[in-house]
């Protein structure tokens, strides 16, 4: 089955630059794009072009979300299995592709009204990633782009859309404290998208978290001191996660949503691996710093 294989890129509207250009520079080192289009913000954290996209407007929310496929002939496929669905799919004019530096994109809307593009040819920088203060990179490459969490209206429903229609496997679940999590992959990165219901100030639609994983524990270690240092607001202390077994800790971003910051996550072997349920997220730590 054609899916996609790995996540490539994250757009989010913002309605404050500076306070998220120091938290992406100050505590994960991304580097700022100097040839970014008006208005737009794109950050480097490996070879690719960019990974993250901010642009400033009127209201703090989740733009688009790109996944990449492996071939044209793949990007086709899930075209047409998008439009024997009823979704109706655009393809990128050249001004778009250009702004996401690829090669090719379609959009279309996907689950609670998230706009999900889905990319062959990601541009690439002939020059080194330079992260913005010593840290040993990312972990990206043939896993794609760390992972984000998605609100879901109904999660189960959207869970089945996105095996189905982009070629996910499951991964795993966890359930607790009237949370339910279902973790999906697409390479072997344990997940590369999660689905959890409506809580807190999170509604269906919104981005609940994207995570980002370095190379190094010590990368974790010293962005946490960090955070410390800095005051930054975190909405999960440093702890291990029992499912993908990720040390992280999550900050609290300018708009409101998460980001984590994670070492270590296992690896997928699609032979071998069997989904199973979990009742709690943590093996340690990661305490709740925000009023749920
Ligand atoms: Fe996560």
């Amino acid at each position: 089955m054609a899916s996609v294989t790995g996540l490539g890129y994250v757009g989010c509207t913002i309605t404050d630059y500076q306070p998220w250009h120091q938290l992406l520079r100050t505590l994960y080192g991304l580097q700022r794009r100097d040839d970014s289009p008006a208005g737009v913000h794109q950050y480097r954290l490996d070879e690719q072009h960019h990974r993250l996209a901010l642009k400033e407007g009127a209201e703090d929310k989740l733009a688009y979300i790109g996944w990449e496929v492996g071939t044209r002939e793949d990007l086709r496929i899930i075209a047409a299995r998008l439009s024997e669905n009823d979704v109706r799919v655009e393809s990128g004019e050249r001004d778009l592709c250009a702004e996401r530096a690829v090669m090719e994109l379609i959009a279309f809307e996907g689950p609670d009204g998230v706009r999900t593009e889905v990319f062959f040819g990601p541009k690439l920088d002939s020059m080194p990633f330079c992260p913005a203060h010593g840290m040993s990179g990312y972990k990206t490459g043939d896993l794609g782009l760390g992972h984000v969490v998605l609100v879901a209206e109904d999660p189960e429903e959207t869970v089945k859309w996105y095996r189905e229609m982009l070629g996910f496997k499951l991964s795993d679940y966890i359930f607790w404290d009237g949370i339910e999590a279902t973790f999906l992959h697409c390479n072997p990165r344990h997940h590369s998208v999660a689905f959890v219901n409506a809580m807190g100030p999170f509604k269906a639609g919104d981005l609940n978290h994207i995570m980002l994983e370095a190379q190094s524990l010590d990368d974790i270690g010293r962005g946490y001191d960090t955070a410390l240092e800095n005051k930054v607001p975190l909405a999960m202390t440093l702890g291990r996660h029992s499912n993908d077994q990720t040390t992280s800790f999550y900050a609290v971003t300018p708009s409101g949503w998460w980001i984590e910051y994670g070492h270590g996550g296992r690896l997928i072997d699609d032979a071998v691996w069997e989904p199973k349920m979990y009742s709690s997220p943590k093996l340690w730590g990661h305490a709740r710093q925000l009023p749920s």
